[in-house]
């Protein structure tokens, strides 16, 4: 008599989006399965625009125990979680839901812990006493705030084109390291690390940043990857900032925390990392 484990096959993930064929997470998931002898599935879910909440109920009704969410749908996940995580709460925003057997749906946001767990073990940079200055203001930049600041940095720096959005943010953090301002504040910055959290470029636009911007930057990290360097990346090797990175490594961190609250273990992301970059470089 086979097992009831055998008979109801893998625990089942998926992750939600629109569009969603790009996505990495699957290959990502798999990897850490793998790694961890976890017996998981993990698959793409493509929801209606306006019919999120019904694609997860039925994703659930299916036996799924829980689920990624990416763009646009964290707001949508942050409304259909019946309980909420601090960072989730303070991102205002979920990219992971974990379905319980009593019914309840917990939504966390792990983006930010991501990119912290990317800046301080692959780049090895020590966040303490580190000076942020974090450019844009829109849902990517508010998932990052309460994990930067829990992580020690000397000061953070928002800063946005539309000036109001980032002075909004910084008083939401509600902390006195947060200053929010236009991007010519970026002028007078005196920034160690600088984090691009816009979607300038994505449309082929560039940020005007200011070139003294860059006389103590350490770090240009964009939280956006690809086969290729993004603007934001160019133009702080033009400006000969030390190191430049792409945001792939904390795009693999945030999977690894997603993958710790569904599973209880923490996969290896080294390995991951270097096995998605190849196939990046590789155009796959
Ligand atoms: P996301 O969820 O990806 O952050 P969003 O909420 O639409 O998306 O926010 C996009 C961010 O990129 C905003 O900070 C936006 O600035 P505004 O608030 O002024 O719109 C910023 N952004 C987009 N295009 C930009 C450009 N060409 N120059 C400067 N900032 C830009």
């Amino acid at each position: 008599m086979a097992s009831t484990e055998t008979l109801a096959g893998p625990d089942r993930y998926a992750v939600f989006g629109n569009p969603i064929s790009h996505s990495r997470s699957p290959a990502i998931h798999r990897m850490f399965a793998s790694q961890t002898g976890q017996a998981i599935s993990y698959e793409k879910r493509l929801a209606p625009l306006d019919g999120f909440a019904a694609a997860v109920d039925a994703y659930r009704l299916e036996g799924g125990r829980g689920c990624n969410v990416t763009v646009p749908f964290k707001l949508d996940a942050a409304r259909y979680a019946t309980a909420l995580s601090q960072r989730a709460r303070a991102a205002g925003a979920v990219n992971t839901l974990r379905f319980d057997a009593d019914g309840g749906c917990y939504g966390d946001n792990t983006d930010g812990a991501g990119l912290v767990a990317d800046l301080t073990q692959r780049l090895g940079l020590d966040l303490a006493g580190a000076r942020v200055a974090l450019l844009g203001a829109g849902g990517a930049a508010r998932g990052v705030v309460l994990p930067l600041l829990d992580a020690g940095v000397e000061s953070l720096l928002i800063v946005n084109r539309t000036a109001a959005r980032a002075l909004e943010l910084a008083s939401l953090a509600g902390d006195a390291r947060v200053v929010g301002a236009g991007l010519d504040a970026l002028g007078e910055a005196t920034a160690s690390v600088v984090i691009n959290a816009t979607s300038a470029g994505l449309d082929g636009s560039a940020l005007a940043l200011p070139a003294s911007l860059w006389d103590r930057v350490e770090l240009a990290y964009d939280m956006v990857y690809g086969r290729k360097p993004t603007a934001f990346m160019c133009e702080a090797t033009q400006r000969a900032c030390p190191r430049v990175a792409d945001g792939l490594g904390m795009l693999v961190e945030q999977a690894a925390e997603s993958f710790l609250l569904w599973r209880g273990v923490r996969p290896q992301t080294a390995p991951v990392y270097q096995a998605l970059r190849v196939a990046i470089d590789a155009g796959h």
